[in-house]
């Protein structure tokens, strides 16, 4: 079946055509449209807009009516007034995002204060299919300065403990932080900071699909296991993160500063090794 826009936009009950509000300044909190319903919009009482440019908000070119019906379901109503204002579920939308949108999106980020005072956002670094997935913090200074994650002192440890389980950074091994953007002053994450970040994560690894995660100190674990246990009580045990086993060992950081507990990191890292061992060879582990 052959539809013309406006008879879609009618089957759709889309008209009159919607006019985006704020064509030159992107509303707070906005990602990178990837499709017709990502921006906050006015329905207006006007005559319908005559250019199919003017109204970027409704191309539904290449999908079928089910994909944007489908998408308008990320819509949320208000009606301040006699104007309805339709704004978007943004973890919906993100939720959707293949790799690469996804990677265009993060910098374009401002759901939060980070975005006032980064550098850069700092997407993550490797194999987008590895089998490995590692998850820090945050990036610090250096890593804001780079845009890549654990460049600092502390990177330089994880290479040495991705080394000591044969592993290499990139080579079926991907990292990623739970905060795309650096907090000022390496101060702790704030949990708004989290919430907002959160769907980029998930949609990481959900895309990754990685067999494993290892969770980098106490931030990081608790943050994905959502949990206020310690990394003490957290490690050596496998946890689950949507589906996918989670082992949790002390942040490199911490361990430049701890030295004896790199013996605990060590076994944490053969744990990690092991449990891989298993899910490679198809089998199960035990408490997942
Ligand atoms: N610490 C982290 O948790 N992540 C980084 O990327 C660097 C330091």
């Amino acid at each position: 079946m052959s539809l013309t826009r406006d008879d879609m936009l009618n089957e759709l009950e889309l008209l009159p055509v919607w006019q985006q509000r704020n064509v030159s300044k992107p509303a707070e909190n906005q990602v990178i449209p990837q499709t017709a319903t990502e921006h906050a919009f006015v329905i207006e009482a006007t005559p319908p807009i005559k250019s199919v440019e003017a109204m970027p908000a409704l191309v539904v070119e290449e999908s079928s009516i089910e994909t944007a019906v489908a998408a308008t379901e990320n819509l949320i109503t208000e009606e301040p007034g006699s104007e309805k204002t339709l704004t978007y579920d943004r973890p919906a939308t993100i939720m959707k995002m293949d790799w690469s949108s996804l990677q265009a999106c993060v910098p374009e980020c401002t759901a939060c204060s980070l975005a006032a005072t980064r550098i850069q956002t700092v997407f993550g670094v490797g194999d987008p299919n590895a089998d490995w997935l590692i998850i820090g913090e945050a990036p610090g200074a250096e890593e804001d300065r780079k845009g890549e994650p654990f460049v600092g002192q502390a990177g330089k440890l994880l290479d040495n403990m991705l080394a000591a389980i044969q592993l290499k950074r990139g080579s079926n091994v991907y990292i990623a932080n739970v905060l795309k953007c650096r907090p000022p002053e390496n101060r702790d994450p704030h949990g708004e900071e989290v919430l907002q970040c959160d769907p980029f994560l998930k949609r990481q690894v959900e895309l990754i699909k990685p067999k494993l995660i290892l969770a980098l100190g106490k931030f990081a674990a608790q943050s994905l296991l959502a949990s206020d246990n310690t990394i003490a009580s957290m490690r050596g045990k496998l946890h689950d993160y949507h589906g996918v086993p989670v082992i949790v060992t002390y942040h490199p950081a911490y361990l430049l500063r701890n030295l004896p507990d790199k013996a605990k990191a060590w076994e944490d890292l053969c744990m990690a090794r092991k449990t891989m061992a298993n899910l490679q060879s198809g089998e199960l582990p035990p408490s997942i």
